[in-house]
């Protein structure tokens, strides 16, 4: 049997993702209970151990705005980490799954990023993930790099969440017009995740790359907040805001520490096609986690792995 190496269960992704793997194989979870995993080479010495013939990688440090002053700890984790994830990957002759992110991409423009596009990032978190995705591809063959966006999920700190809890107690709301992309259900990510590793097991390291992974159709961050709170309406959550109290506003209006992209649009064709598959509206993604949140089956939050 396949030993499978999931680091961070517990993270918003790793969560979901304990739970997809579970049928490709031995599912060994490793999480910062068990290590901090800026002790790397601790943390190498403890997978090898573990005969990988998988390892996803579903720790990050995704504190966006405090990558800007605390370079060294996102690069160690972003960077460092995957770097070296990769060069172990190689000598284990195992797969590397690994998450990237929108903000490689300089947000310019509004088509959709492809895969080979240029990248630029605006932020010290976008370069984090843009130099762990380099060196993945520098120092293994077997690995699969998922570029998503605008994560969420019914557990876990993400905008659904903190919208709904803003809406639960304030009468007002603005939120961020300008900025286009697609909201990603974590189960999604991880779903794909193992249809697509799936077919690259048997399909072999021809199927390596850098993948986008999102849900068909765009929106802006108004647009997820708007959709979220007619669900909440509709389901008869008690909401403080009224609809009208809903404004939209500029990126301009709300600075950040970290610069975000105006166009995070991922173009997903090259995931449809190489692992022939059709992508979700988020729309129909959105319904289901929130449905999710309400029925509070986020209840059982404990990893099913040993
Ligand atoms: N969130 C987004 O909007 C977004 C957008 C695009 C791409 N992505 C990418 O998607 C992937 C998954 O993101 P996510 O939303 O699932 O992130 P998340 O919920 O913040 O999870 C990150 C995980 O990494 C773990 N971790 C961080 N530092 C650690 C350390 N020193 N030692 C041990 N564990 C550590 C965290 O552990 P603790 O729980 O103990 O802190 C957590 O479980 C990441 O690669 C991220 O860059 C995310």
């Amino acid at each position: 049997m396949r030993n499978i190496v999931l680091l961070a269960p517990n993270g918003q992704v790793g969560f979901e993702l304990a739970r997809s793997l579970v049928g490709l194989g031995k599912l060994h979870c490793l999480s910062r209970a068990d290590i901090d995993f800026s002790n790397i080479n601790m943390l190498l010495a403890r997978i090898a151990q573990l005969q990988p013939d998988i390892i996803v990688n579903a720790a990050a440090w995704t504190a966006v705005d405090k990558a800007e002053t605390e370079q060294d700890g996102a690069y160690l984790l972003n960077a460092t980490l995957p770097a070296a994830l990769a060069t172990l990957a190689q000598q284990s002759n195992a797969w590397l799954v690994h998450y990237s992110s929108d903000y490689v991409y300089p947000g310019t423009g509004s088509n959709a990023w492809q895969e080979h596009d240029t990248t630029a990032p605006l932020s010290v978190y976008g370069q984090t993930k843009l130099a762990g995705d380099s060196a993945i591809q520098q120092h293994c063959a077997k690995y699969l790099i998922f570029r998503t966006s605008w994560v969420y999920a019914a557990r876990g700190n993400n905008f659904m969440r903190t919208m709904l809890k803003l809406a639960q107690s304030r009468e007002a709301l603005q939120v961020v017009s300008d900025q286009i992309g697609a909201p990603t259900p974590a189960r999604l990510i991880a779903n794909i995740t193992a249809l697509s590793l799936q077919q690259a097991l048997q399909r072999g390291e021809a199927l390596s790359g850098v993948y986008h992974l999102a849900p068909a159709g765009e929106t802006s961050w108004y647009g997820f907040a708007e959709a979220i709170f007619t669900l909440a309406r509709q389901h008869g959550v008690m909401l403080t805001l009224a609809p009208e109290k809903l404004s939209a506003i500029g990126t301009a209006d709300y600075p950040t520490a970290a610069k975000r992209p105006a166009n995070s649009r991922l173009c997903l064709t090259k995931i449809q096609q190489t692992f022939n598959l059709q992508m979700p509206d988020w729309q129909s993604q959105l319904a289901l986690t929130f449905i999710e949140w309400r029925n509070n089956t986020q209840v059982d939050n404990t990893v099913i792995c040993p």
